[in-house]
């Protein structure tokens, strides 16, 4: 029996309204494993000190989420291949000579994506809406998959096309503003990896792009539909699903991270989504 249960949390600003506790809480609780998830908000210009405190004081793991993700990669001594590509960390573990860094994200997408909603990727044509931070996270794994296609569509068309040329060497990808959008034929997957959603609007996306057999996901989740959802049925997608899968799926690999274990992530999204 362990005396003192091992110490995680979320470090994020906001940080409040974060589903880790709950998750992690249902994955230890699933495997036995004795410890504490907390939350921790923390000002940009405060992250490092606190991030040192929190492992000085014998913690052992955080996750990472906005706006700290860049500098999680900076306050790792090492880095996982997948956390470099990225140019980002939503995972650090304690490990005797350092801090290690890894990003979970595009694995959580891509083990929703596949396993959750039954989708095989490989030779498929993917659209992927946004050139940010949490695009650039997904672009590594999702490619990885063998996707016969990639397109990134950007507000900022230079931002897309320097994104696409950053990721040339790992597959099929092309970038350009939302009014070069490919329109021959229905793309296979339509992901929503801008910040949109969060202001209920949705990018211009033209509705020849989306057609019955295509997947249409948005990374942000919210109660029940988000703006990009909504329109993704009313133009006539097979299917529209927001990123709940995705939060979940990279909470367990981070908690393999951790302590080895993977947990089943079917109880705790059914449970996450009962209680949204
Ligand atoms: P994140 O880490 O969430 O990706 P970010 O790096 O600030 O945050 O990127 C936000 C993304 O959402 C960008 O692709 C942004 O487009 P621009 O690069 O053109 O700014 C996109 N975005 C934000 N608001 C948008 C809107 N109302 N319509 C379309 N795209 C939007």
């Amino acid at each position: 029996m362990q005396a003192t249960p091992d110490r995680y949390a979320v470090i994020g600003y906001p940080v409040k309204h974060s589903w880790s506790p709950f998750i992690h809480g249902m994955f230890a609780k699933q495997t036995n494993h004795a410890l504490t998830y907390t939350r921790m908000e923390v000002a940009p210009a405060d992250f490092q000190s606190e991030v040192e405190a929190f492992f000085a004081n014998g913690g052992r793991g955080l996750n990472v989420t906005v706006p700290h993700k860049q500098a999680a990669c900076l306050v790792s001594r090492y880095r996982t291949p997948r956390a470099e590509i990225a140019g980002a960390v939503n995972t650090i573990a304690a490990q005797a000579d350092g801090l290690f860094g890894d990003n979970t994200d595009g694995a959580g997408l891509v083990t929703d994506l596949t396993r959750n909603l039954g989708l095989t990727l490989a030779d498929t044509r993917i659209l992927l809406l946004g050139a940010g931070g949490a695009a650039r996270g997904v672009l590594g794994p999702l490619l990885g998959e063998g996707p016969a296609y990639l397109e990134i569509a950007n507000r900022n068309a230079e931002r897309a096309i320097e994104l696409a040329t950053e990721f040339r060497t790992l597959g099929e990808v092309r970038g350009c503003g939302f009014d070069a959008i490919t329109a021959a034929g229905h793309f296979d997957l339509v992901l929503n990896a801008t910040s949109a959603s969060l202001q209920e609007t949705i990018p211009p996306i033209p509705p020849g792009v989306i057609g019955a057999t295509t997947l249409c996901y948005d990374m942000a989740y919210g109660k029940g539909d988000t703006a990009f959802t909504r329109w993704a049925k009313s133009a006539g997608a097979g299917r529209a699903e927001t990123g709940w899968g995705m939060l979940v799926e990279q909470a367990a690999e981070s908690f393999f991270l951790w302590r080895g274990v993977k947990p089943d992530t079917r109880p705790v999204l059914e449970a996450v989504k009962n209680q949204r």
